[in-house]
């Protein structure tokens, strides 16, 4: 079968098997290796994408199923300002060790931001909670989120952690 969707801003007509998944498409034919496989039972969100600026689970989701859509993945993340403050928060605050779980964590924060500009650290574990990350336990990558938050609106009052850093440079 024949789909049609836009990957990354670039429109695509590709041929696929109907019941190929997502995660495979964007891997094997186009290339996109940011786009993790963690595990296969579902629960990883090494795989995360933003389909029309949601987060789904790449290896959930029949390549089929985005005909009309709009897929982005960690290759697509463009230089505008919630991708360059949430670089710079992750940096700041530690939120990668061995960097696996990064791209679906981006993912996941970047579509946190486009729909809450403002989250509560609560929000913050909400929108993370269905990507598992092995090396940081969590707080790092909370923090990253919190204070790409803050970046994007230096109104809003700094998490604690980075006033502290502040301090001491
Ligand atoms: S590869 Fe683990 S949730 Fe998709
Ligand atoms: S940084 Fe290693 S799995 Fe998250």
């Amino acid at each position: 079968m024949q789909i049609q969707n836009t990957v990354n801003d670039a429109p695509h007509t590709i041929e696929t098997e109907p019941r190929r998944l997502l995660v495979h498409l964007l891997r094997d034919s186009l290339r996109l290796t940011g786009v993790h496989i963690g595990c296969d039972t579902s629960q990883c969100g090494a795989c995360t994408v933003l389909i029309d600026d949601k987060t789904a689970k790449s290896c959930t989701v029949l390549a089929a199923q985005t005909e009309g859509c709009s897929v982005h993945t960690i290759e697509g993340m463009s230089q505008d300002a919630i991708t360059t403050a949430l670089k710079r928060a992750f940096n700041e605050c530690h939120g990668l060790q061995c960097g696996f779980c990064t791209p679906g964590m981006l993912m996941a924060a970047r579509a946190l931001l486009l729909a809450t500009p403002h989250p509560s650290e609560e929000k913050v574990r909400e929108a993370l909670h269905g990507n598992l990350c092995r090396c940081t336990g969590y707080q790092n990558i909370v923090d990253a989120v919190l204070l790409a938050a803050t970046l994007l609106d230096p109104g809003m009052a700094q998490p604690a952690r980075s006033v502290q850093e502040a301090s001491h440079e």
